[in-house]
């Protein structure tokens, strides 16, 4: 069985994107994989934090594993700073990266010209740490949404420069993606929804709640915009179609509306997907009717999530339990690795 790696920062509630792009690939491959699933929170202190508040929003995170569907019994769910092998193999790596690699990530751009005022060479080093995160386990595939597929690729080439240096170690992870790779923010469509951002949807919103951020999702009102956005979403395709370049407010458009029947690709039942595909293609398509419905189609899948969540957020004894053996598995199992590495370097 191949080995699975991923995490969630605890750095604000979880939004769509997080189960699209990450969970819901999860939920799917626990059973035919032996999957390994953290907080990272070791990755959500390079970023402004409360530590006031950090371990409830660690707590939260396991919480909303557990509603989603991720099962203790087949799954290892375990907090990051909890082993410290992640820590330790990261130093191991450190000294076979290049800081040329680490500047050109994106994700680091982005970052360090948000956090200008607390810039830190923790969000520089990030990808080493997710390197070792996903090395210490042996993973081969780490399902994350687009953004983090640059930082796998990392893993990736340090994998190999390790193999080579030292002798075969690590096996080669490889990034997978669903449908959902890259949920974008409703009011701002051109950037990813994100925990920090406005336009986000969360996983406990009531329907009331969903609908009324739908009702403020940037879409436009062109039949041919909307039927290239809806087949654009079909086909997973990425960027934009040439098309709207001449126009940066179509553009904008095209991009909240190719995100909703994304959304709608990604959640919907066969029937209500044909529906609305349809009324795309033959030019009818009202958003007044489809938002209200894709708020639906959200919050009745989401429905078992809040119920089960709230059932777990009862019994706080058994998360202790869960998250106290996912500690102790995931440690057991790094601490091999770690020794291995060691081992090859000529370290113990
Ligand atoms: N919009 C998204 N679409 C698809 N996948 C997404 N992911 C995040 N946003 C989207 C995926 O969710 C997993 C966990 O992400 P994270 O919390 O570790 O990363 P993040 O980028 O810090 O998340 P946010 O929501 O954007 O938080 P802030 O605002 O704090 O920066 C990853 O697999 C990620 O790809």
């Amino acid at each position: 069985m191949s080995r699975i790696l991923s995490g969630i920062r605890p750095s604000g509630e979880l939004h769509l994107g997080n189960y699209l792009g990450a969970i819901k690939q999860w939920i799917d491959l626990q059973h035919d994989h032996e999957t390994y699933f953290m907080v990272a929170d070791l990755h959500a202190i390079t970023t402004s934090f409360d530590p006031k508040t950090l371990p409830d929003d660690i707590q939260n995170v396991i919480l909303d594993y557990l509603a989603a569907g991720l099962d203790p019994e087949t799954a290892t769910l375990f907090v990051q700073s909890q082993n410290p092998v992640h820590s330790e193999l990261m130093w191991l790596l450190n000294t076979i990266t290049p800081v040329g690699e680490l500047q050109r990530m994106v994700q680091f751009k982005e970052k360090s010209a948000a956090n200008k005022e607390s810039n830190n060479a923790g969000i520089l080093n990030y990808p080493i740490l997710m390197a070792a995160d996903i090395l210490a386990y042996k993973a081969e595939k780490v399902p994350v949404g687009d953004d983090q597929g640059q930082h796998v690729e990392l893993a990736r080439d340090l994998a190999k420069k390790f193999n080579r240096l030292f002798g075969q170690t690590f096996p080669e992870p490889q990034a997978i993606h669903g449908l959902g790779r890259r949920i974008m923010d409703l009011t701002n469509p051109e950037q990813k929804m994100s925990k920090s951002m406005a336009g986000g949807i969360g996983l406990n919103d009531s329907e009331e709640e969903i609908n009324k951020k739908l009702q403020k999702a940037v879409t436009g009102a062109e039949p041919g915009m909307i039927r290239q956005a809806k087949n654009m979403a079909e086909a997973a395709e990425k960027g934009a179609h040439m098309e709207w370049a001449r126009d940066a407010n179509l553009q904008k458009q095209a991009h909240g509306v190719r995100n909703l029947f994304t959304i709608l690709f990604a959640l919907g039942e066969k029937p209500e997907i044909e529906k609305w595909k349809m009324a795309a293609e033959e030019g009818k398509l009202q958003f007044s009717e489809f938002k209200p419905a894709l708020a639906k189609i959200i919050a009745d899948h989401f429905a078992p999530f809040r119920e089960k969540r709230a059932k777990f957020l009862k019994k706080p004894k058994v998360v202790a339990e869960i998250i106290a053996d996912g500690n102790k598995k995931a440690r057991h199992e790094a601490e091999k690795t770690l020794a291995e590495a060691q081992q090859k370097m000529g370290l113990r």
